[in-house]
């Protein structure tokens, strides 16, 4: 286990309690460290429209971009899984906007755990994207 990431750990798993996941039973939580030192948390969001829940990676990432934080340096995930939750596609892009190399701490409540790096997990992010749009 690394110890470096203990405190990052506690907090997404204390915003994992704060997971409203009525229909998936399935509580996870996220924290992510800010550049500037802050400390962001979210926890996953479903809704009755299966399709519209939020992943806890993307509320942290949202509530620190709205409160003006843009820099990233890690972020942990915590869910009760055999094997350390890893972000899922969506939110591998979402993350990726704003620190394409963030350092990922997956951990589960059994303290389990393993750090990943966003660029392993998803090269190449904005490939192909805008950038070959034609000038009008
Ligand atoms: N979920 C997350 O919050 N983060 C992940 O990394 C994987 C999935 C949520 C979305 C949904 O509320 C539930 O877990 C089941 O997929």
């Amino acid at each position: 286990m690394d110890t470096q990431y203990i405190s990052l750990v506690q907090a997404a798993s204390g915003a994992r309690r704060q997971s409203y996941a009525p229909y998936s039973n399935f509580a996870v939580g996220a924290a992510v460290q800010c550049k500037s030192g802050t400390v962001f948390v979210g926890s996953n969001i479903e809704n009755v429209s299966y399709g519209l829940a939020i992943c806890a990676e993307r509320i942290a990432i949202g509530s620190a971009v709205a409160a003006g934080e843009r820099e990233f340096v890690a972020m942990a995930v915590v869910a009760d899984t055999t094997e350390p939750i890893v972000p899922c596609g969506a939110c591998r892009q979402f993350l990726a906007e704003f620190a394409p190399d963030l350092i990922i701490v997956c951990a589960t409540v059994r303290g389990d755990q393993k750090v990943e790096n966003l660029s392993h997990l998803l090269p190449d992010p904005k490939r192909g994207i805008l950038e070959n749009v034609h000038a009008p």
